[in-house]
C-alpha cells in the first residue's frame, strides 16, 4: 500500500530553477513550455542586439510607418522578425498578432493549433535612442477566443529591458511570477513571487503634457494624487517600466482620452489587456474610463483604450461609486 510517504514531494522553485523547469515543475504541457520558450528567445535576442545597437547602426527610424501611423524603429523591425520567425516553428500556435503587422497572421499549416499568441516586440521604443528602459509585452489565448474579451487570456507576461532584464509571467493556476535574466548561463532563473501589488502606492504615472484635454473626472483624479493622496510622479514614456513600479511598489499609470488620442493611446490586445490580466492577478485592477478592461471584446486587433491601471485603492477611488 503506498502512502503519502512515497508520493514525490513537489520540487520548489529556487533561484537556481528556471523559466522552462519552472513551468515543467508547475505541470504546464510541452507546447505550452515551447511557446514560452521561444518568446523569451526572441527576448534573449532583442536583450543581446540592445546591448550592442549603437555601435552597430541599429539605432534609429527605418523611414517606415507601421499600421497605427507611427515611426518604426530598427530595433522594432527586428525585434518583431525574432519574435514571428521563432514562433511560427510552433505548429501549437495557430495564430499571431503583431502590433508591427497590419493583419493577424493565421497559419493555415497550424490548423489544429491550440494557441493564439498576441504581442509588442518593443514597448516604448522613444526610449531606445536615449539608452532607457523599454519591454515586449505578449498574451496568450486559447484559439478559439482569439477575438475573446481579456478573461479569456490563459496567460500574460512581458520582458523588461533595463538595468537587469527581467521576465513576468502571470498565469491564474500560479500568480505572477519575476524571472532575471543570467547572461553568464543565457537563462530566466525564477527570482520571486508570487508577487502582490500593494493596495495602495505612492506614485502616479502619467503624460502630464495631456492634462488640458483630459476629462474633468480625470483631472479630478489627477488632482487628487497629487494633493489628497500625496502621490509623487513618475513617468518614463515606455509602459512596461511605468507599469513594473507599479507591480512592485503600488500606484496608478494612467493614459486617458485626450485631443490626440480620442479612444486613448494604447492598444487592447497587446498592451492594456494583458497589463490587465497581470495587474489583476496580483491583487490590483484595470480601467477604461468607462468599462473594466478584462470585459471588452474587441472590435479589431489594433483598436486603442484608455487605460487607468494600478493598485486597488487607487482605482477605487477613480471609479464611480456603482462601479466600485
Ligand atoms: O505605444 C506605447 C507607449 O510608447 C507606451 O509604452 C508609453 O507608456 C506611451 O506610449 C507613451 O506615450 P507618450 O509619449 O504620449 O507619453
Amino acid at each position: 500500500m503506498s502512502t503519502a510517504a512515497d508520493t514525490p514531494a513537489v520540487e520548489a522553485e529556487t533561484t537556481e530553477t528556471t523559466l522552462p523547469e519552472y513551468l515543467a515543475l508547475r505541470g504546464e504541457p510541452v507546447e505550452f513550455r515551447a511557446m514560452i520558450r521561444q518568446v523569451t528567445f526572441a527576448a534573449k535576442k532583442v536583450a543581446a542586439e540592445l546591448r550592442v545597437a549603437g555601435l552597430q547602426g541599429m539605432l534609429g527610424a527605418t523611414g517606415h510607418t507601421n499600421v497605427q501611423g507611427e515611426t518604426v524603429q530598427r530595433l522594432d523591425e527586428y525585434a518583431n522578425a525574432m519574435f514571428v520567425n521563432n514562433l511560427l516553428r510552433n505548429p501549437a500556435i495557430s495564430d499571431l498578432v503583431s502590433e508591427e503587422i497590419r493583419d493577424e497572421m493565421h497559419m493555415a499549416r497550424h490548423n489544429t493549433g491550440e494557441y493564439a499568441l498576441f504581442f509588442d516586440p518593443i514597448d516604448g521604443s522613444s526610449n531606445l535612442d536615449v539608452n532607457l528602459s523599454i519591454g515586449s509585452i505578449f498574451s496568450v489565448r486559447r484559439t478559439q477566443h482569439v477575438r475573446g474579451d481579456g478573461r479569456t487570456q490563459i496567460a500574460a507576461g512581458y520582458v523588461m529591458y533595463g538595468p537587469a532584464t527581467v521576465c513576468v509571467l502571470a498565469m491564474p493556476r500560479h500568480g505572477v511570477n519575476l524571472f532575471t535574466y543570467d547572461p553568464s548561463i543565457g537563462e530566466f532563473l525564477y527570482t520571486r513571487g508570487p508577487l502582490r501589488m500593494p493596495e495602495e502606492g505612492s506614485s502616479y504615472g502619467a503624460n502630464e503634457a495631456n492634462y488640458r484635454s483630459w476629462s474633468p473626472r480625470v483631472q479630478a483624479f489627477v488632482e487628487w494624487l497629487r494633493g489628497a493622496a500625496g502621490h509623487s510622479t513618475r513617468y518614463s514614456g515606455a509602459l512596461v517600466a511605468d507599469f513594473h513600479r507599479i507591480l512592485v511598489k503600488g500606484g496608478v499609470y494612467l493614459y486617458p482620452s485626450d485631443d490626440r488620442n480620442r479612444n486613448g493611446k494604447l492598444r487592447l490586445l497587446y498592451e492594456a489587456a494583458p497589463l490587465a490580466f497581470i495587474a489583476e492577478i496580483a491583487g490590483g485592477r484595470a480601467v477604461s474610463e468607462d468599462s473594466d478592461i478584462l470585459t471588452i471584446v474587441p472590435r479589431e486587433i489594433h483598436q486603442r483604450v484608455p487605460l487607468i491601471l494600478g493598485s486597488a485603492t487607487e482605482i477605487d477611488h477613480f471609479l464611480p461609486r456603482g462601479g466600485r
